[in-house]
């Protein structure tokens, strides 16, 4: 059989060391702000049943799935996203557990994807999510954690912006414009794709899905065009249903500011999520140069856990991929050089100086040094070569002569610099 047949399934990655260490970069970023705010992590199987994605994710994600029959006849799928299997987790465990509840996780997710920039077929996905908290404070802080994971990977305010949204306040300026409340999840289909169809589209499908009149479809679409939360507060704050929302959004805003993230936040009134699940405030991560698909996407959805069979519990979380975020990195040069990295290399001459060499290593290891050695009798200028390909800090050459005065030579492979140091010390460490 020839090589070819062994190629890579499309849409999946290998991770060489180059590019896991990149992983590791971000993955150890999101672990350590997860943390920084008081969030503990957690993990499931990567296959589940089949029925806790249809219905509960939505249309476009059961589309996509990783699916099959198990060979005990159980409908199985490989996990799309993690928030199905967040609240089959918790429906068993909540309620033994204080409120909020505060998690986190970094699953590798499965979507039959048509393949383009930022989308593959498989990706990891940083999860976190607070439950057992309806107030807006939730909702920022869930909005901040998602920041700081982004700033602590060098992206400001300037690199990109965060998109927000309320599916609440969406619902009641479409129910004012005549939108049936059973049709208000088709109008958010439309409204999804409000910015990548053309107007006429939009209007044509408002009427056929959403069942609205040509004139109420119009008034809609000009509710996009001119989407400021002050614009909405003037043209639609004398209604009830609106002004409360246009509040509370007002507070999350606030919340933000005094966290000294406003400038990283508007509101969008385009921005609704294609997952079925979301029932309050909803938002994406954009880089501002707007040329990559959301990096972050998330919102609150109060009523998924009870739906699964759990206690009835509010909840709001976020999912950001590794996919965008590496190219966006990687795109500003923000990615440090994770090469390959050695503190010693022990360079030894003859046998006696080999035997001595493997002991020496064996202590500098011990010590919590990262050594390596030529693994076969090498010429020194073997030795050294690999030393530097390896990456090596500081060369240690052990020779008969060394060995003699209990001595080593340790050379600063940077400057050059050459120093002798009693193998005793050496060995004690630092
Ligand atoms: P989502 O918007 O489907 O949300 O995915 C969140 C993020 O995962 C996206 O913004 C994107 O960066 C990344 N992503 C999604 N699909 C792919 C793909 N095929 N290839 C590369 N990256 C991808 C959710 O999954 C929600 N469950 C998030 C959530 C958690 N909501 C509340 N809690």
């Amino acid at each position: 059989m020839s090589n070819a047949a062994f190629t890579r399934l499309p849409g999946f990655r290998d991770f060489v060391p180059e590019d896991l260490a990149v992983r590791s970069h971000i993955f150890e970023a999101w672990r350590r702000v997860s943390r920084r705010y008081g969030f503990q992590e957690y993990d499931g199987p990567p296959l589940e049943t089949l029925e806790l994605y249809v219905e509960k994710s939505g249309e476009e994600i059961v589309s996509q799935l990783y699916n099959f029959t198990d060979k005990g006849d159980r409908e199985v799928s490989l996990r799309p996203e993690m928030t199905p299997s967040l609240a089959r987790i918790l429906a068993d465990r909540s309620r033994a557990l204080p409120k909020p509840i505060r998690w986190f996780s970094i699953p590798q997710l499965f979507r039959y994807e048509r393949q383009q920039r930022g989308r593959l077929r498989e990706h990891f996905q940083w999860n976190v999510d607070v439950v057992g908290e309806s107030e807006v404070g939730a909702d920022a802080e869930i909005l901040a954690v998602a920041l700081d994971a982004l700033r602590e990977l060098g992206l400001g305010p300037e690199a990109i912006r965060a998109r927000v949204s309320d599916r609440r306040l969406l619902s009641a300026l479409l129910q004012t414009a005549g939108v049936p409340e059973d049709r208000l999840l088709a109008a958010y289909a439309v409204i999804d794709k409000v910015e990548r169809e053309p107007p006429e589209k939009t209007l044509e499908r408002l009427q056929d899905e959403a069942g609205v009149t040509p004139a109420q479809a119009g008034e809609i679409l000009a509710l996009f065009q001119n989407p400021g939360l002050d614009r909405v507060a003037d043209r639609f704050g004398d209604q009830e249903a609106v002004a409360a929302e246009v509040e509370r959004l007002r507070d999350y805003f606030s919340i933000l500011e005094a966290m000294e993230l406003g400038d990283f936040v508007e509101f969008d009134l385009t921005i609704v999520r294609g997952l079925a699940y979301y029932t309050g405030i909803v938002f994406e991560i954009f880089d501002r140069a707007g040329e990559l698909r959301a990096i972050c996407g998330g919102g609150r959805y109060d009523r998924l856990l009870e739906r699964v069979g759990g206690e009835s519990l509010p909840a709001v979380g976020f999912g950001m991929g590794d996919v965008v975020l590496t190219e966006l990195l990687r795109e500003r040069a923000l990615l440090p050089d994770l090469g390959r990295e050695l503190d010693y290399f022990v360079v030894s001459v003859g046998d006696e100086a080999r035997r001595r060499a493997l002991q020496l290593a064996h202590r500098l290891r011990e010590q919590g040094a990262r050594v390596a050695y030529s693994l076969r009798g090498q010429g020194v200028r073997k030795q050294f070569k690999s030393a530097e390909s390896e990456g090596a800090r500081e060369v240690i050459v052990l020779g008969p002569e060394e060995l003699s005065q209990g001595i080593a030579r340790v050379r600063d492979m940077t400057s050059g610099e050459e120093r002798e140091v009693q193998l005793e010390e050496l060995e004690r460490g630092p």
